[in-house]
């Protein structure tokens, strides 16, 4: 895999589907270069269409309706090897000398450009155009076959779809900012015979590659496909940095095997409402906190692999405990509780399926009793939901450990811990505002149920 930098990623898709701004966005946030391939064939399009290279030609293609002298396939080849584009960036496209960013997008060239892209040489010059382009990694390249023929070893590659009829009213909307007299009906007729141009080509049709993420972006709006996409690649390079991160990960599994082993004989671990933990799906697991015996009396209990939140200063003060923790999916949070950075790994987990271990009182509890939550677990349930991120909330309430294991103590001592498992929280009431007050609220509601599930 590239690093970040080095990344390929490519995006797919039918006209009018929103892969300019979506590419774009995804490309600014992660310090890519965004390649518009379509701009290319415009701009040989327009070419063609100025009939500037050979002259005297009118500029007209066959089979487009116009009137003038009527350019063979053969004519239009040569002109799309004898252009010289240089591709400053997706907003500045240099025809032989001369800007045509603008020109590029005009209705004329629009209507002839997929009868363009579909001759076998125009094709082959502007692919070598685009693999040159590419050539050094770091790209978010969109287009039609950017991740079946251009770029098929892409390290991401997306394919967006919606609607003829959503795609027609985005297009409308983008249209009408600017020229009033479009009309929605012809909008999409035009978008109609693009697709069946641009799909029922010979050459490099407009396919899914079969290592493309499919994307229906029907009902979703801008914001969210662009998150859906940074949190995808995102959690592939979190996980591909870290050696035994994954689904399956051996070191996890041997690490509990022995644990469940110790907890059990030497604690006479008791686990009560695992029914209520789901088989599948995003979890986030909220547990009061009494002892550093906690996090692997949880892990031990469930029978799925989870991740964990753990304060920073866990993995500094001794580096080998650290490294151990790293092994075990654990990530370091800031000492108030607030990290974005970790919220955010934390959504994305959720959002692929994980389970997620949070202690929402932010430390043990010096007591034995619980004690009143800190905002951040609140803040990332509200982000991930307004996210639109599925999973369940679900309480923990663990006992016993803070006997088995008080805090001034040098060693473990036999004492019965127990956890039980709580139904999932509903928290859907606190989701429609985003301020301190409703993070708040959302944790001391989860801190209620885990005080009801009693001892
Ligand atoms: O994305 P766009 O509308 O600017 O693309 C213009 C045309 O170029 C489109 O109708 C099909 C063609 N095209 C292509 O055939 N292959 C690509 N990779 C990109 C665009």
């Amino acid at each position: 895999m590239n690093n970040k930098k080095r990344l390929i990623i490519t995006i797919d898709g039918p006209a009018g589907v929103g892969k300019s701004t979506v590419s774009k966005t995804i490309a600014k946030r992660l310090q890519l270069k965004h390649i518009d391939s379509g701009a290319i064939y415009r701009a040989i399009t327009y070419k063609v269409l100025t009939g500037q290279v050979l002259g005297t030609v009118q500029g007209a293609i066959k089979g487009n309706g116009n009137n003038g002298s009527t350019l063979s396939e053969d004519d239009i080849v040569t002109i799309a090897r004898q252009v010289k584009i240089e591709y400053k960036t997706s907003d500045r496209i240099v025809l032989d000398g001369d800007e045509v960013t603008k020109q590029i997008r005009s209705q004329e060239v629009t209507r002839c450009v997929s009868t363009v892209a579909a001759y076998k040489g125009v094709r082959d010059v502007v692919v070598n155009i685009l693999k040159r382009l590419a050539a050094d990694g770091g790209v978010v390249m969109e287009g039609r076959d950017i991740g079946s023929v251009v770029l098929p070893d892409a390290d991401f590659k997306f394919y967006l779809d919606a609607t003829l009829q959503e795609r027609a009213r985005r297009r409308y909307e983008e249209l009408k900012r600017s020229d009033k007299d479009v009309e929605l009906y012809k909008i999409q007729l035009e978008i109609k015979h693009r697709d069946k141009q641009d799909s029922s080509r010979e050459i490099a049709p407009l396919i899914m590659d079969p290592g493309a993420a499919y994307i229906d972006t029907s009902i979703l709006t801008l914001k969210e496909v662009i998150s859906l996409i940074i949190r995808k690649i995102d959690f592939i390079l979190k996980i591909d940095s870290m050696v035994f991160f994954n689904s399956s990960n051996p070191f996890y599994y041997m690490v509990c095997f022995v644990l469940k082993l110790f907890y059990t004989k030497y604690f006479g671990l008791n686990i009560q409402g695992l029914e209520n933990i789901p088989a599948t799906g995003g979890v986030l697991l909220v547990c009061n906190h009494l002892s550093h015996l906690d996090p692997p009396a949880v892990a031990v209990s469930i029978p799925r692999q989870a991740s964990y939140i753990a304060r920073s200063s866990l993995f500094t003060v001794k580096p080998l405990f650290g490294w151990l923790l790293k092994r075990l999916n654990s990530y370091p949070i800031n000492r108030d509780g607030i990290d974005r950075d970790v919220f955010k790994r934390v959504i994305t987990l959720l959002d692929n399926g994980k389970i997620c271990l949070a202690f929402p009182e932010g430390t043990r509890s010096k007591t034995g009793q619980l004690q009143p939550a800190k905002p951040g677990i609140g803040m990332i349930i509200s982000m991930a939901k307004n996210e639109g991120v599925r999973f369940s909330v679900i309480p923990c309430r663990i006992s016993g450990s803070d006997k088995a294991f008080p805090p001034d103590a040098k060693w473990v001592k036999k004492y019965p811990i127990i956890l039980n498992y709580g139904k999932p929280i509903d928290i859907s009431d606190l989701l429609v505002k985003q301020d301190r007050q409703t993070y708040q609220a959302i944790a001391d509601r989860i801190m209620e149920h885990i005080g009801e599930i009693g001892v």
